[in-house]
């Protein structure tokens, strides 16, 4: 038996519209071996309708990297558990997508590289920002050059933290695209374009006061906030909070929150989500470095 171990993201990480993303020690994990046939999935503790059988997720991303692989997926079990939110913007179907590729490696004795996954789980997921740092960890941007995509991680500082603030309603990917124009205007990008730049400063400067302006994105959110109860509530009580900067966590509802290491910040924020509407409950987590791993149990 083995044990894939998958971790949550955040996609967008405000400015970087499909392209940026993050990785933090939330987990998801999948056991799972090889049987001579067929296809047996247990889903303990899904607080949602897991499919079982071959429209599930994970199996569908096992049979696309075998199709890469060039060799015949054997039968499987798998028992796939975890706390990653579902439909909250956490990158619950990029790890599915993921571990069902290191399932498909692993029993296929074919380790595929990173750059390979990231290919195979893009085409399925339609954009990398969730999928490079769930395979790679820490922070990820990500770029298509023709059918590659290149993907630089950048190693968090350890004094940096992120708050997860999620909802108790969801919010279909789907549903959050619909609501996005087909263009741009040249201001909006500029605006965007220097904010990212400013973004990736403050990662490598430890200058974290540049968050605040650097997250303010005019690409999706404006667009999408309307979807989210609460939102300029929520953004502005973690500010208050004392953190550093806040955005929409991929396409929401979750927001995600730049935030020092400081369990007296997260108790200021729990004081001041209190009253606003939409259940709001937050968390705060370390990055996570490593990136999707398989070990044999
Ligand atoms: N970049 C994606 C979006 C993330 O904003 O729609 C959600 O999958």
């Amino acid at each position: 038996m083995f044990r894939v171990t998958v971790p949550a993201t955040s996609g967008n990480i405000g400015i970087g519209f499909d392209t940026a993303g993050l990785a933090v020690d939330i987990f998801n994990y999948v056991d799972f071996e090889a049987r001579p046939s067929g296809l047996v999935i247990e889903t303990p503790g899904a607080a949602f309708a897991v499919p079982r059988d071959g429209r599930n997720l994970i199996y569908r991303a096992a049979k696309k990297a075998a199709q890469t692989i060039g060799k015949p997926l054997p039968g499987l079990y798998m028992k796939q558990y975890g706390n990653i939110p579902h439909t909250r913007g956490l990158g619950s179907s990029a790890a599915c997508i993921v571990a069902g590729i290191m399932i498909a490696e692993t029993l296929l004795g074919h380790p595929l590289s990173q750059s390979e996954r990231l290919e195979i789980a893009t085409v399925m997921e339609g954009h990398p920002d969730n999928a490079a740092p769930a395979i790679y960890g820490g922070v990820c941007i990500s770029v298509q050059d023709g059918r590659q995509i290149i993907t630089s991680p950048i190693a968090v500082k350890n004094d940096l933290m992120v708050a997860v603030l999620v909802p108790d309603f969801t919010l279909s990917t789907r549903r959050a695209r619909e609501v996005l124009p087909k263009a741009v205007s040249v201001p909006d990008a500029v605006h965007n374009i220097g904010r990212m730049g400013l973004f990736v400063s403050a990662l490598y400067s430890g200058d974290y006061s540049l968050l605040r302006v650097a997250l303010d994105d005019r690409l999706h959110q404006p667009y999408r906030k309307g979807l989210i109860q609460n939102f300029d509530r929520v953004v502005q009580a973690a500010l208050s909070a004392g953190a550093y900067g806040a955005c929409l966590s991929g396409a929401g509802p979750t927001i995600l929150a730049f935030a020092p290491d400081d369990s007296a910040f997260l108790h200021r924020l729990e004081e001041r989500l209190q009253g606003i509407g939409g259940g709001w409950k937050p968390l705060l987590v370390p990055f996570n470095q490593r990136g999707a791993f398989v070990q044999a149990l």
